[in-house]
């Protein structure tokens, strides 16, 4: 499977940082591109250290400004593009086709070629212009998983919290994962 891993300015740096050490575990995946803009890199460095984001060996690294990337032509073949996590900014540039840095491009592409497309957004509260252009991207065929975890597993640190949002994105990778208890009934009570 080849991957296109994009990291933007949104706040979750750390949904990013743990998407990539699960992906770099995985066997299924042999190829995967990292794609970080330039406020990802800021955002970064505010939230994991000043190093921001640790990429694991053999994943290429890309910034936001050329095409000199495989995956900016769909005569290339890759299976699915996750941008976790997705700002604003950038979700409103596919919803309107902006095709103006390799994430934008990119997302484009994979959204012509009807290949995977997975938007992990985080904003809140959201305006009306976010809200349609969220409204667009699932009507163009993205798929649109929010940075918004899940409780009802017990996470115990802050990395448990962010693993119930990257277990779900690995599930729509199809990697398989265990990073979470699944839901069965009875979960809730007390042990
Ligand atoms: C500390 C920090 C946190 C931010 N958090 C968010 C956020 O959660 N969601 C969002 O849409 N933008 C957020 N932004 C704003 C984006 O970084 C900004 O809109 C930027 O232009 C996005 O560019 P990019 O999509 O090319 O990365 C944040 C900025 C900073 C400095």
């Amino acid at each position: 499977m080849k991957l296109v891993i994009a990291v933007t300015g949104a706040s979750g740096s750390m949904y990013a940082q743990r998407l990539l050490e699960q992906i770099a575990k995985a066997k299924e995946v042999e190829e995967c591109h990292v794609v970080l803009s330039e406020h990802a890199q800021e955002v970064a460095a505010t939230e994991l250290g000043a190093k921001g984001l640790t990429i694991p060996k053999g994943m290429k690294v890309h910034g936001d400004k050329t095409m000199q990337v495989p995956f900016a032509s769909g005569s290339a073949k890759f299976e699915a593009m996750a941008i976790i996590p997705c700002s604003m900014g950038t979700l409103g540039r596919i919803a309107h086709g902006y095709s103006d840095g390799t994430i934008a491009r990119t997302a484009d592409v994979f959204l012509k070629e009807k290949r995977k497309l997975i938007l992990v957004p985080r904003e809140t509260p959201w305006n009306l212009v976010q809200a349609r252009n969220v409204v667009t991207l699932l009507e163009a065929g993205a798929m649109m998983l929010p940075a918004i975890p899940s409780f009802y597993g017990k996470p115990k640190t802050v990395e448990d919290v962010v693993d119930t949002v990257v277990a779900r994105v690995l599930d729509h990778l199809q990697l398989p994962n265990d990073l979470v208890k699944r839901w069965k009934s009875g979960v809730g009570e007390k042990e």
